[in-house]
């Protein structure tokens, strides 16, 4: 509309005097004989020059009249002062539309000018801590930046240990302090009698669930827990000794009670499950791998690292992932870390938070034994059909050799490769210590073990450690036999992977849980 550029063009000068004469409507209204065009204008002005289009070089100046002019803007003026202002030839009356327009002027040019200087704090502010987080930690009772490599490396930089306290911590279990276990077959009960130094079977008779509340708590879970009985007659009763009752103290505490007689008045045994474990909707079954569901395996966990893949861990209680140490050279910042749970494809948003993250007090880095580690989430994780935990082995697994078995993970699909971006599995068997410690010059502690294929071809690598190797138990549910921790290469002939053998540590897993109970 060209009414509208000629409106727009003039009305500058004339905010500029609106501003210091009042409001800019009522100025513009008293202004007389508003130009209906430039020229109409200028003419109005005594002296006022015709405006001509600017050159394109900018220099206005070659074409102003001499200094002798009366003073005034070169530009054509508006409307002068005192004389009602007519409408334009053509257009209904605009005070009310120029007045909206100037009043947008007043107020949007300050506040999209503010929006915009706000904008640039919070990016330049961005960019600040971007660059901070990556190379300074910042000691906030001391109020100072220390280099990144000073947080948790050991040594106190800040005042109160500060940037040694939200690190990995090393835990001791003390194995003779344990006086539960539970039995591969059938889950059953066995608690040690320290006056006599024994392990004992714990009859049915008088068992209740306060009773298995108590025991579970022994083992580090709080939630409830489930049991059943299972007759004598159908258990190979040589993995204990005796036959007691259990009777409840008032301090809470449990009293082992030898049955006279050397068997249990009730005939059965108490099974118990400190958590429904091991659930998943299949049935058998990286290098070598395929694309899974999570809801294949719901105990896989993806460890990230700052945004970054590094490990798989497993779910073992709702707030208890169990991981490999080796995950954590070099990152022990606790807070820096976040768990993904229930998805097959990697993601990196809105992960768990952690806790706590304990290591093996005896695992050293870049050494192979004690490679496991459990991380404590903030919050409790909440199953489904995608979130679950997965059982862990009695304390006298034994699995049969050339056992079929599971592993799964995001890890490396071929030796240098890349991490997958959805979930794989791959089957493969038990490998004996006779045959890996000829492939690793006997370096198979009796605390690892090792599976594969001999042949090559189906492995576990880089990205897929911490994560767990499983196999479907005799009583018909996942449980998890080992970590994924170390191998020669990946995928190669002759060179199997090598897995923390989970039921060496069931003392330290239980007794760190325990502790944090
Ligand atoms: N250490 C590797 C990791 O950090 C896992 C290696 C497993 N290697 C193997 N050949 N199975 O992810």
């Amino acid at each position: 509309m060209s009414a509208g550029v000629e409106e727009t063009d003039i009305a500058s000068p004339l905010n500029s005097a609106a501003a210091t004469e009042g409001t800019g409507n009522a100025t513009k209204a008293t202004r007389p004989t508003a130009p209906t065009s430039r020229t109409t204008g200028a003419n109005v002005r005594a002296g006022g020059p015709t405006r001509t289009p600017r050159p394109a070089n900018g220099a206005a100046g070659a074409t102003r009249p001499p200094a002798s002019r009366a003073p005034g803007p070169t530009r054509t003026p508006g409307p002068v002062r005192g004389m009602p202002r007519p409408a334009p030839s053509g257009t209904q009356p605009v005070g009310y539309k120029s007045g909206r327009r100037s009043v947008l002027r007043r107020y949007c040019v300050p506040i999209t000018t503010t929006i915009l200087v706000l904008a640039s704090i919070v990016v330049i502010a961005i960019l600040v801590k971007v660059v901070l987080d990556n190379y300074y930690y910042f000691c906030l009772k001391s109020f100072k930046f220390i280099p990144l490599d000073k947080w948790c490396d050991g040594k106190s930089d800040c005042s109160g240990d500060e940037d040694e306290s939200r690190c990995v911590h090393r835990v001791e279990v003390d194995s003779r302090s344990s006086v539960v276990r539970i039995t591969e077959q059938a889950s059953l009960l066995q608690l040690y009698m320290i006056s006599t130094q024994q392990w004992s079977w714990i009859c049915s008779d008088s068992w209740d669930s306060n009773k298995a509340k108590a025991v579970c708590t022994q083992l580090g879970f709080s939630g409830d827990p489930v049991f059943s009985h299972v007759p004598t007659t159908e258990v190979d009763t040589r993995s204990a000794s005796i036959f007691s009752t259990v009777q409840q103290l008032s301090n809470r505490e449990l009293q082992v009670v030898p049955v006279s007689g050397g068997r249990c008045p009730s005939g059965t045994l108490v099974s118990l499950r400190c958590t429904v474990c091991g659930a998943s909707h299949k049935r058998e079954r990286i290098i070598g791998g395929s694309d899974s569901t999570i809801e294949n395996w719901p105990w896989q966990v993806s460890l990230q690292f700052m945004g970054q893949h590094v490990c798989g861990g497993s779910i073992l209680a709702p707030h208890w992932i169990l991981t490999a140490a080796h995950c954590f050279k070099g990152q022990e910042q606790v807070d820096r870390w976040r768990i993904q749970v229930g998805m097959a494809k990697l993601t990196f948003l809105f992960g768990s938070q952690v806790d706590k993250i304990f290591l093996h007090n005896q695992y050293v880095y870049d050494q192979k034994p004690y490679d496991i580690a459990l991380m404590k989430l903030k919050n409790d994780l909440s199953y489904s059909g995608s979130v679950q935990p997965i059982c862990l082995p009695g304390f006298n697994s034994n699995l049969p050799p050339s056992a079929t078995l599971w592993v799964t993970g995001w890890g490396n699909t071929q030796e240098g490769g890349s991490l997958a971006t959805i979930l794989q599995q791959v089957s493969i068997r038990l490998i004996s210590y006779e045959t890996c410690n000829s492939q690793y010059f006997n370096q198979i502690q009796s605390t690892m073990l090792c599976a594969g294929r001999e042949a090559g071809g189906a492995d576990t690598c880089q990205g897929d450690s911490g994560g767990p190797l499983v196999s479907y138990g005799n009583s018909s549910r996942w449980e998890q036999i080992g970590i994924v921790s170390w191998g020669d290469g990946c995928g190669r002939p002759g060179k199997v992977g090598v897995y923390t053998k989970v039921s060496s540590y069931l003392d330290w897993i239980y007794g760190v849980m325990k502790r944090e109970l």
